[in-house]
């Protein structure tokens, strides 16, 4: 069969970067140690609490599974609320539901795209346990702000980092802000074992109890490292560990992290230099710039000044064989936010982005052609 004609070929939103090196890797775990804090599992922690600065990693079967072991780490469950943005994936709230809690959805602002401090303080009442600022696109909201509300309110701040894996905040890593930070590594993370997460703790006393909730309610953490001699139930707990195997794939991931962030944030500069003019013309914003954030090249967003013109964008490109996409239907206005009956009122901010925003293919294995076809096809297609 015929390769395509280029200009028929479909550009992925999103593909991972995997080769012989997680090849490897998955060849040498198999010989080693498939089920979950192994040895390729401890490096892995270990490299990334140096990465980030963290005093304890937790890898975890999911970054939705982060944020359900945190919280429950934490004791939040039933009669307390959780403040969390409506713009977000659907895990923020749903790891506060599988606790028995209610998830309070607050505004964003503009700028950030994360959580708007002024409005986090209005929604706060005396059941208000903790915040989860979600850091979206790898860019923190002002977590000063934030920080200082959960201080003065006695709340906790369970950072949603998932997408923040080699970002910072004034030079802090990004999951590393609050009482505890969730990452994700699924495939359409910067790095990523395919399902896989990671929890970012600090205080020792939540890293034991974290470590014993991960280990199904067990003390086999504290057993593999030889401080008890027998392993046995000591707490609620659920199976949140992650396998060798994938710990492995994520070990050869983070040796190429280098690379990975190199290319994306190329990629990035190439679609800030070509669409800058153009969306200056035509009212279109492009991810701001700001000083004290460094982001990690994770997304790559248009704001269009009208819904109607960025659902008329997605379908032309997607008609191009460019997979661009939005983002997020708010958690609001879905089904099962309706159902709970999440209703804080006007959100003019989220439901503006939220119709408005359109994603643009971004991953590290993306042909500098291919990168110059989606900035021709944004300008032509534009309406
Ligand atoms: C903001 C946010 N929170 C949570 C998650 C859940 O992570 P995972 O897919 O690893 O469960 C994601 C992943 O898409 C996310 O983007």
């Amino acid at each position: 069969m015929s390769e395509p004609a280029p200009a028929e070929r479909v550009i992925a939103f999103s593909r991972p970067w995997y080769d012989e090196r997680e090849a490897e890797a998955v060849r040498r775990a198999l010989a080693v140690q498939t089920c979950g804090d192994g040895p390729a599992s401890r490096r892995v922690e270990a490299r990334l609490a140096a990465l980030l600065g963290a005093r304890r990693v937790l890898l975890t079967t999911s970054g939705t599974h982060a944020l359900e072991l945190a919280l429950l780490a934490l004791g939040i469950g039933p009669g307390q609320e959780v403040v969390c943005p409506s713009f977000t994936f659907v895990s923020s709230a749903n790891a506060v539901l599988r606790m028995g809690a209610r998830p309070v959805f607050a505004e964003i602002e503009d700028r950030t795209l994360g959580l708007d401090p002024e409005d986090v303080e209005r929604r706060i009442t005396p059941r208000t346990a903790a915040i989860i600022p979600v850091h979206y696109a790898g860019v923190a909201p002002d977590m000063e702000a934030l920080g200082a509300i959960a201080r003065r309110r006695g709340l906790r701040l369970v950072e949603d980092a998932a997408q923040g894996i080699a970002a910072r905040w004034r030079d802090r890593a990004l999951g590393t802000l609050g009482d505890a930070g969730c990452l994700s590594f699924h495939e359409t993370k910067n790095v990523s074992c395919g399902e896989g997460g990671a929890l970012v703790l600090q205080d020792p006393e939540l890293i034991a109890r974290a470590e014993i909730a991960r280990e199904k309610g067990t003390n086999r953490s504290a057993f593999l490292r030889g401080e008890v001699d027998k392993y046995t139930w000591v707490a609620e707990g659920s199976s949140f560990v992650i396998s060798d195997v994938l710990a492995a794939i994520l070990e050869a991931q983070l040796d190429k992290l280098p690379q990975i962030q190199s290319r994306r944030a190329a990629v990035v500069a190439r679609y800030r230099q070509g669409l800058a003019g153009w969306a200056q013309a035509r009212g279109v914003r492009l991810p701001l710039e700001l000083p004290d954030r460094q982001p990690n090249a994770h997304i790559f967003y248009l704001l269009y000044p009208e819904p109607r013109l960025r659902d008329l964008a997605l379908a032309a490109l997607r008609g191009r064989g460019i997979m661009a996409t939005f983002h997020y239907i708010p958690l609001h206005s879905s089904p099962h936010g309706r159902a709970i009956g999440a209703d804080p009122g006007a959100l003019p901010v989220t439901d503006r982005v939220a119709a408005t925003l359109l994603r643009l293919p971004l991953h590290a294995r993306l042909a500098d052609a291919d990168v110059e076809r989606v900035i021709e096809a944004v300008q032509e297609t534009a309406p």
